[in-house]
């Protein structure tokens, strides 16, 4: 097994020792979490998916994709909330930043794109993707758990007709693919009924914890990208909690008991520093785990992203100078200043022939390199002022890591969670969103 992403709390200041009084709680809570013993305990399949059904989902949707007969160059991923932000997570870490561009000259290394559609309710930006598609072979996703949420419905409707319009009838029905609920909802009822190819989200899998399923894996396979590893990644670190390797220094239960004494401590909010703008995407997925899962009942750290070093140009004021409410967790990807991974490449900083321009002594350094360095230098003010700073790292960022981080910060959520005595797998609070949207747009049914 390779290496488990570490946690350094070192630099929390008095939170190192106050964590100490959580951490056989957060023991405790792991294993109600692995027996199902926990509250909400009916939605925790996710946990060590991988092993469980992953690989053998993963086989069987690649056996789909092989018999699959209409040629395709994209994915549209049509669905909100916890069945579009892993997808969008994984998509944003591992492919080129400009592959939209590239893709032409084959640098999207094989990889097709992904495009999404009904994560939001922009009526421009509906119709900007479909002017966009025009000039592409798409396929649709169509991912929602309960069938019925608005965003991906109306989504999907405007999809179905523009598929319909441009491919007729019959081949509009084979470029849809569904993934729902096993039995219920208006979405499984559509695809059985239209014979749509269909995918199952399992009853006991919220939402947010189902990018390793088949929310996630889905559209990730179509377009290409490395299931496998990042399924083996996640199942190491499941792995590495099994009873037979887990004590109190498991890097979850240590960051878990971490951000309960923060919450003692009357800390608010718990920002994700990161450095490398592709775990953008992570870090939203990450903000709606723990946002989701935690916030209830008055209770939880607000979970916000500041990417450096944009930030420290802007944000960082407020962490130096503003409100001490902050819990600051810092994501390090330790091969920003060694070698290269499958994702990452190097550039050192050239000569310059220009004249002085008092940069000589960071000539033939690694930019990352510069970048980690912004990112200690932050630790150091950040923590100097008296803002807790726990950091994490891993080697590098490659889909096992990936699928790591994503099986990590489940259980930490999930342990976190159970620390704050919240259920971590309901979300009230969005349900009454939801229906407050069908009263206004006159939905039957709801005055
Ligand atoms: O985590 C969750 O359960 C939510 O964020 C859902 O994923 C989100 O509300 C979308 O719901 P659905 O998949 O039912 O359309």
């Amino acid at each position: 097994m390779s290496r488990i992403i570490s946690v350094d709390g070192q630099n929390t200041g008095t939170l190192q020792e106050k964590s100490l009084e959580y951490l056989s709680k957060a023991e405790d809570s792991l294993k109600s979490l692995q027996s199902g013993n926990c509250a909400g305990g009916e939605f925790t399949s996710w946990y060590h998916w991988p092993k469980n059904h992953g690989f053998e989902l993963l086989q069987q949707i690649d056996r789909w994709k092989e018999n699959y007969e209409s040629a395709y160059d994209t994915v549209v991923v049509g669905g909100i909330g916890g069945s579009y932000a892993g997808a969008l997570a994984v998509e944003q870490a591992l492919s080129h930043s400009h592959a939209q561009i590239l893709d032409g000259a084959g640098k999207s290394q094989g990889k097709k794109s992904i495009m999404y559609a009904g994560h939001n309710l922009s009526e421009t930006g509906l119709i900007e993707l479909l002017e966009a598609l025009d000039h592409k072979l798409p396929i649709v996703n169509v991912i929602s758990k309960s069938g019925t949420t608005t965003e991906p419905s109306v989504a999907f409707r405007v999809l179905y007709s523009y598929l319909q319009e441009r491919f007729g009838k019959e081949e509009a029905k084979k470029r849809i693919v569904v993934t729902t609920d096993t039995q219920k909802g208006v979405l499984r009822q559509l695809a059985n009924e239209s014979g749509f190819p269909s995918f199952s989200i399992p009853d006991g899998v919220g939402g947010r914890f189902s990018v390793l399923t088949a929310v996630g894996l889905v559209p990730l396979c179509l377009a290409g990208y490395p299931t496998q590893e990042i399924l083996e990644g996640a199942n190491d670190l499941f792995t590495s909690l099994d009873p037979e390797n887990v004590n109190s220094e498991h890097p979850c239960l240590q960051l878990a008991a971490i951000r309960r004494a923060a919450w003692e401590q009357g800390k608010a909010i718990d920002i994700l520093s990161y450095g490398e703008p592709k775990l953008g995407g992570l870090v939203e997925w990450w903000k709606q785990l723990f946002g989701e899962s935690e916030g209830k009942d008055s209770k939880g750290l607000f979970p916000a992203g500041m990417i450096y070093s944009t930030d420290l140009h802007s944000l960082g004021q407020f962490l130096q100078d503003g409100n001490p409410c902050i819990l600051e967790t810092f994501l390090f990807i330790e091969s920003e200043s060694s070698s290269a991974s499958q994702v990452e490449k190097r550039l050192k900083v050239p000569g310059f022939a220009l004249g002085d321009d008092k940069l000589q002594y960071l000539e033939g350094k690694y930019v990352a390199e510069i970048g980690t360095a912004a990112m200690k230098a932050a630790l150091e003010a950040h923590s100097e002022r008296g803002v807790p700073c726990v950091c994490l790292s891993i080697p590098s960022l490659s889909p096992y890591y990936l699928g790591q981080m994503l099986a990590f910060f489940e259980v930490v959520c999930a342990v976190s969670a159970l620390l704050l005595e919240v259920n971590p797998f309901n979300q009230e609070g969005v349900e009454a969103y939801k229906t407050n949207l069908f009263r206004i747009m006159g939905r039957p049914g709801f005055k």
